[in-house]
């Protein structure tokens, strides 16, 4: 894991608490009723456990993407067999030097926001625009460029379809479809959350993404992913929901 790459200067994570970690992320998706698909280890792709930036799912479909650094290309072929058992899985296509990263890809209620990023391109996000409506006509696409951030979803994600929680440190090139609700700078980190089922997950750590989870959802699971976060993970990315 600690062979992975990161923009983060958090050190090198401690892999026996990252493992206990992410048993606390499985441990409690269960919790809230999901069902949990383990993938085998991949000692060779230390960023395999962002599993969530190999595809992007809605409605019974799953895309593949065409990750932007060259390192994780591999993890798409790795993913693609479980997904293939569970949906219909789509190429990406678009143009040959289309990328994309999931981690840019927001879907909240009807507007599907991807941020354009030094992972994921207009190509991509263009290509993953067109096969998503062709799944589901009523989304509207944003294309968001953004800076100061790895991926999109490191910066902005959704307490709900109609109210986003953000990390100052993201420099946006073009306007958001709802509020955001924007998080003190030192805890900007916590900007990722997940909605599972009725509760949201938000990182530990963060008092203001806390109170603020609490005016949205009638249970906040608090959770550690400090090992994570070394590598630039975070609440979402670690698994893939349909
Ligand atoms: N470590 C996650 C990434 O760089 O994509």
């Amino acid at each position: 894991m600690g062979e992975g790459l990161t923009t983060q200067a958090l050190g090198r994570p401690d892999v026996e608490r990252a493992a206990a970690q992410h048993r606390q992320y499985v441990d409690a998706l269960r919790a809230e009723g999901v069902e949990v698909h383990r993938l085998p280890a991949l000692p060779s792709l230390p960023d395999s456990p962002f599993v969530e930036d190999t595809a992007v799912l809605h409605r019974g479909v799953a895309v593949l993407t065409r990750p932007g650094a060259a390192a994780r290309r591999p993890e798409v072929d790795a993913v693609r067999p479980a997904l293939e058992r569970e949906m219909e899985v789509q190429e990406l296509g678009g143009p040959v030097d289309a990328t994309l990263d999931a981690g840019d890809v927001l879907l909240a209620g009807r507007n599907l926001l991807i941020g354009i990023s030094t992972r994921t391109n207009r190509g991509g996000a263009e290509a993953l625009a067109h096969r998503l409506r062709a799944v589901d006509p009523e989304l509207r696409a944003h294309v968001v460029p953004f800076s100061g951030l790895l991926h999109f979803k490191s910066g902005v994600t959704a307490l709900r379809p109609d109210a986003l929680v953000g990390d100052p440190r993201i420099q946006l090139g073009a306007s958001l479809p709802a509020p955001v609700h924007w998080l003190p700078a030192a805890e900007g980190f916590a900007a990722n959350v997940l909605p599972v089922n009725e509760a949201l997950f938000v990182l530990a750590g963060s008092p203001a993404v806390a109170s603020l989870a609490h005016r949205y959802a009638a249970k906040v699971v608090p959770l550690d992913l400090s090992e994570f976060r070394k590598m630039d993970g975070s609440l979402t990315c670690l698994s893939l929901l349909w």
